[in-house]
């Protein structure tokens, strides 16, 4: 014997056994056993018929069983015994099922108690009303399997203590998916799958109606606990949060300080769903000691199915647009009528039995009577409504599986063992079969029954899908329990919920569909910001940064923009970046292009005039060919402005301001060459002075080419070292690119400005000099004034361009272009196009003073 079977002996002889020394011994006449029907084969059975209510706390100061208690019948429950009678005539008539067989059944009622279980098994396998551990006393009749319809704990300790005997045990009630395990469980079977289908159900109802957000109400034991804690997993890996777990003190352990903190956590939340995962017993006493229901704006989903009886006691209170998932059944064909005419005198008549069979006389259904026709009299005691609700006969579709299940395996068993002993066929008697050998037939087992449903086990269980019914109470007193839709899945096949929403009544406070989630949704060009240590699922939205978006909603991150695009104002999708550069359609480029235009038909006039009048004494002064030179580099300069214009491209970048500089720097030294003849000019008619000997046409030319020499190797230097390039910048202004021309050295582009600025400084110190030389058609005046234009104008652009951005250098550099060119155009040349036009009286020979070379 194991180990487990000789602990199992010392605590049942320590405590239970009435007789101290083993053996058969006779117990009660079969025919006044209380669940007995003689057969060939018997079908055990544990069933849940009454409970035993403890009334007083555990002291150990007697035997558990002694202890005081209360015992209450299961109204509803013993439509589950009934059932099984009903099959079990059911097989007997049937000459297809088990032919020269009979079947019988032996039923111990467990009490809800594990000490009843256990006896109850003991005298199951006994054979007899007594219990003697391992001796079978029925001579005459073999048991075949142990049907059990006890909630998962005691099946489960059933299992432990009684699997040493290997018989089949077939659950119609326990569905711990602990159970599948085969290792563990090895003659486990049931009729139902296991709760992961109930698991999947409740998580595609959740889903269906998008709530993320729920509190869950469940009593202590070990079942449920991990159960909620595999719901819990799977919905939060499916998105869901769970605000509460409430584990309510189940029956017998009332505990007013933890009911009052589920009332207020109830009371509190923010979760508009709350699941109830227990059984219907549980629900009525969370109903009777929580109130839940008087909760407003709640949708409460129930595990467990409403009780007629317990709406009735209840007020109806907790049906308020509550939503109930039950395991889906079917209704057995004449099932009700042979409740309503089986002769109550062939099962047990004690007070709660024949109580039950008078109500089912008397009973007043609001609907769905199932009234038998009574001849006894009336009795006229308090009417209960156990009666009531037609679709939920308790387990009893079930239970009646379970019977055929049985049936077939020992039919299949029957048939195999009946050919291999052709010969000798009456021979054959039923008690040489072992059970054990069941198990072989009982997993095989693939029938249609007769309500059509194909029966067979999965891993699981019993495939079967599960109803979603919606129940409320209406103000007018009607009561709605409708079967909004089905959940079909066995978790092997496919998942399927279909539900009708529209008939679906939800309780007062919801005008429609309610939700049931911690934050809002983030819409597009949001995304979720979690705050630490709160759940996933409670989040704030915060917009997405410029150059980001985010295009679904409820964004984890904001998607960065590709290289070359930005994100739109609402930051929900990207689009091209802005191309910018200073640009001939823009309005300021137009105008520049205009002022360009302008400075250089203005410059190319006064060319004309000056070669017009060539001869004339006001041009001839300070020779001639420098103004001609001058003319042109500012209408170059004009027209280099054209070049900052426009889309730069590499070449333009290279180029542009080496153009620039040399432009300028030769129109600086020509001016620095007229000073010079201005000077030289006048000292030249210093008696004893022979400067003019060298100064004749040659000075001005050498002071043009080498200063302008020195610009141009200023500027190769530049553009071998470290040449400009096109730059597309990103950064300085978002959403736009901008296109510039990068100078490559910002050292070698000061180095040009300064060279000619330099050569301005040096040129306006000697034309300061020369302003008061006695010459009519003196330049140094001019030169003094347009130099100090020149600086002001280039002053003010080092400064500005330090602070402007991206396109704006280039105009404030184009303006200082303008504005210098102009600046010499003007103050040199306005002067004598004057005098040339308006008074060319005084452009006369004679007005001469001095005479300066040409
Ligand atoms: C049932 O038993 C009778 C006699 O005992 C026998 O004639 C008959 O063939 C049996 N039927 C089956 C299906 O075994
Ligand atoms: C919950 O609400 C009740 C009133 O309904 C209040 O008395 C209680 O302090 C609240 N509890 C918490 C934790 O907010
Ligand atoms: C149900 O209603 C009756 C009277 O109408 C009341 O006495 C009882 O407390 C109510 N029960 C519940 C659970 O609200
Ligand atoms: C009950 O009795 C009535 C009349 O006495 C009869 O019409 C009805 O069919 C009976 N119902 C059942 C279930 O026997
Ligand atoms: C049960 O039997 C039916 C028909 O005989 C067959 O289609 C089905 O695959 C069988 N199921 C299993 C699980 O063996
Ligand atoms: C109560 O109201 C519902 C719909 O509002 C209606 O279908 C039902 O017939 C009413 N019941 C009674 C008894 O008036
Ligand atoms: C809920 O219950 C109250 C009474 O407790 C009732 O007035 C109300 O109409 C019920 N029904 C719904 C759908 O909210
Ligand atoms: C969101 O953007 C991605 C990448 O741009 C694109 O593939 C996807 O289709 C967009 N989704 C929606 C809903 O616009």
């Amino acid at each position: 014997m194991s180990l487990r079977g000789s602990v199992f002996l010392l605590m049942f002889c320590s405590g239970v056994c009435q007789i101290p020394n083993f053996g058969c011994r006779p117990g009660t006449p079969y025919s006044q056993r209380p669940f007995y029907m003689a057969g060939d084969v018997l079908i055990g059975g544990l069933f849940d018929i009454h409970i035993y209510f403890k009334t007083e706390a555990f002291y150990f100061s007697s035997p558990p069983h002694l202890q005081p208690r209360k015992i209450s019948m299961l109204l509803e429950d013993f439509y589950n015994f009934l059932s099984l009678v009903f099959a079990v005539d059911k097989i007997n008539r049937n000459p297809k099922i088990l032919p020269n067989v009979t079947l019988g059944y032996n039923v111990y009622d467990s009490y809800v108690d594990l000490f009843r279980t256990v006896q109850g098994a003991v005298r199951i396998y006994s054979g007899n009303t007594k219990q003697f551990p391992n001796y079978n006393c029925d001579k005459y009749s073999v048991l075949a399997a142990v049907i059990d319809g006890m909630a998962s704990p005691f099946s489960i300790q059933y299992s432990n203590i009684f699997s040493i005997y290997k018989h089949a045990q077939l659950s119609f009630i326990s569905q711990d998916p602990i159970q599948n395990d085969k290792r563990q469980f090895p003659y486990f079977y049931r009729a139902v799958p296991s709760e992961k289908t109930l698991y999947s159900a409740i998580l595609t109802l959740l889903n269906y109606f998008g709530w993320t957000w729920i509190g869950i109400l469940c009593p202590d034991d070990d079942s449920t606990i991990s159960a909620i804690k595999d719901i819990k997993k799977m919905f939060e890996e499916g998105g869901g949060c769970i605000e509460f777990i409430k584990v309510v003190p189940a029956i017998n352990n009332y505990n007013p300080e933890r009911i009052m903190d589920i009332k207020y956590t109830i009371a509190n939340s923010t979760a508009n769903v709350i699941l109830v995962y227990g059984s219907k017993n549980y629900i009525y006493y969370l109903e009777q000691n929580v109130f839940i229901s008087t909760i407003p704006g709640k949708v409460w989903i129930h595990t467990a199915e409403s009780s007629f009886r317990m709406l009735i006691t209840l007020n109806y209170t907790h049906i308020n647009g509550s939503l109930h998932l039950n395991m889906h059944k079917v209704e057995i064909p004449d099932f009700i009528k042979f409740v309503q005419e089986v002769d109550p005198k062939r099962f047990p008549t004690g007070r709660t039995f024949t109580t039950w069979w008078d109500e089912l006389c008397q009973n007043r259904c609001p609907f769905n009577s199932r009234r038998r026709n009574c001849t006894g009299v009336e009795s006229g005691r308090i009417i209960d409504y156990s009666h009531c609700n037609l679709r939920y006969t308790a387990m009893s579709y079930s239970v009646y599986n379970s019977v055929y299940i049985v049936a077939h395996a020992l039919h299949e068993m029957y048939q195999e063992t009946l050919s291999k002993r052709l010969g000798d066929r009456n021979k054959l008697k039923f008690q040489d079969l072992k059970p054990w050998k069941l198990h072989r037939f009982l997993k095989k087992v693939n029938f249609t029954n007769t309500m059509g449903q194909r029966i067979y086990f999965n891993d699981d269980g019993i495939p079967t899908g599960y109803d979603i019914y919606n129940m409320a109470y209406l103000p007018n007193g009607t009561i709605v329990s409708q079967n909004v839709g089905c959940f079909s899945g066995d978790g092997t096949s496919g998942k399927q919920l279909n539900i009708n929403e529209k008939a679906i009544i939800w309780e007062r406070t919801f005008s429609k569909t309610p939700r049931s989630v911690c934050s809002e949704k983030c819409p597009p060009g949001k995304r979720k910001s979690v705050f630490k240590g709160k759940p996933v699922c409670c989040y704030d939205c915060l917009p997405c940064p410029e150059g980001e978006y985010s295009n679904k909603t409820d964004a984890d991150i904001c998607t960065r923009c590709p290289e070359d695009q930005w994100s739109n104002k609402v930051k929900t999708a990207c689009s091209p970046m802005i191309i910018t550069y200073l640009s001939s359609n823009d309005d300021i480029g137009i105008a520049l292009s205009l002022m360009v235009l302008i400075g250089f038909f203005l410059s190319a006039g006064v060319l004309g005039i000056f070669i017009k009048y060539q001869n004339t004494p006001i041009v001839k002064a300070n020779n001639r060919h420098l103004s001609y030179l001058l003319l042109t580099s500012i209408m170059f300069s004009f027209l280099c402005c054209q070049i900052f214009i426009g889309r730069p491209d590499p070449l333009i970048c290279f180029s542009q301001q080496s153009i620039f500089g040399i432009t300028f720097s030769v129109s600086v030294s020509s001016l620095l060459a007229k000073t010079f003849v201005v000077v030289v000019a006048f000292n030249a008619t210093k008696p004893g002075n022979n400067l003019r000997k060298w100064t004749g046409a040659q000075l001005p030319k050498y002071i043009v080419l080498s200063c302008s020499a020195i610009q141009v190797s200023i500027c190769s230097l530049w553009l071998v070292i470290s040449p400009p390039y096109t730059q597309y910048d990103k950064k300085s202004e978002p959403g736009t690119i901008i296109v510039q021309c990068n100078e490559g050295s910002v050292i070698a582009f000061y180095a040009i400005l300064g060279y000619f600025c330099i050569l301005a400084s040096i040129c306006f110190v000697f034309a300061f000099l020369a302003r008061k030389l006695p010459d009519t058609f003196n330049d140094a005046k001019l030169i003094t004034f347009s130099m100090l234009v020149f600086f002001s104008v280039w002053v003010f652009f080092i400064l500005t361009s330090h602070n402007a951005k991206g396109t704006s250098v280039v105009t404030v550099e184009v303006f200082a272009i303008l504005a210098s060119s102009s600046g010499l155009l003007t103050c040199m040349f306005a002067p004598k196009c004057y005098i040339i036009i308006i008074k060319p009286e005084k452009n006369q020979k004679k007005n001469l003073v001095t005479r300066a070379f040409d």
